[in-house]
């Protein structure tokens, strides 16, 4: 019969993208551009866009490794609401990560056009800055999510999470 657990673990790939880039994305706020102006730094502008095409590069094989072999380890029984909310995190949380670099390659780009002040590119930062804004929502209610199904000792968590498993069922 369906079941309120599902065993399903993240393969090793999977589980070093997913904690390889929380790593990626806590270095890349950590080295945020907090100025404009500091773009005139050759060498600061060259390594902010090849670490930008990596991230998005790696982002890509990502999304289609996960895609075509791992599934969610949701229990089967997850009703279909809170199935379609995870569904819309998950997929969500890949278009902000995607966006927050595209947005920011899109700075790089007019700057590099010595389009550096005005409502252009004003309106591409405030749109970059929205953009990590919702990511960091959707990361918080990602968190949260995960905090619940420990919690709910369903294996959810230990399907990802390699630190405080739920030993004496998985
Ligand atoms: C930058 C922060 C994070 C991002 C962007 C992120 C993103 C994702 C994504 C996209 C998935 C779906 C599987 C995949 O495609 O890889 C996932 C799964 C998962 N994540 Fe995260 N994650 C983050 C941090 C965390 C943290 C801090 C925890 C736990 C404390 C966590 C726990 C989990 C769990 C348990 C799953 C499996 C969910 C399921 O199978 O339905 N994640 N994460
Ligand atoms: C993985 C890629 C990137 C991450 C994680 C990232 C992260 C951030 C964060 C966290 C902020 C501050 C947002 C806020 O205060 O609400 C920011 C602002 C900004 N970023 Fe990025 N960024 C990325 C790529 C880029 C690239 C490639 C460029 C341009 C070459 C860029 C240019 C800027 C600028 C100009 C600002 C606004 C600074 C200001 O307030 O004047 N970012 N970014």
């Amino acid at each position: 019969m369906r079941s309120d657990k599902n065993n399903s673990q993240y393969s090793k790939i999977a589980k070093l993208f997913h904690w390889g880039f929380v790593l990626l994305f806590v270095y890349g706020v950590a080295k945020q551009v907090d100025d404009i102006n500091q773009l005139e730094d050759q060498a600061f502008f060259r390594f902010e866009i090849i670490f930008a095409v990596m991230f998005l590069f790696l982002l890509l094989i990502r999304l289609i490794y996960m895609k075509t072999t791992q599934k969610t380890s949701l229990p089967e029984n997850t009703p279909r609401a809170q199935k379609i909310a995870a569904k819309i995190i998950h997929n969500g949380m890949y278009i902000l990560l995607a966006g927050t670099v595209l947005s920011g390659l899109l700075i790089g780009f007019l700057y590099w056009l010595e389009i550096k002040s005005g409502l252009l590119i004003d309106f591409v930062i405030f749109i970059h800055e929205l953009v990590i804004n919702l990511l960091y929502l959707f990361i918080g209610i990602h968190i949260f999510a995960a905090t619940y199904h420990r919690l709910k000792r369903d294996g959810v968590w230990s399907s990802m999470v390699p630190f405080l498993k739920e030993k004496n069922k998985y």
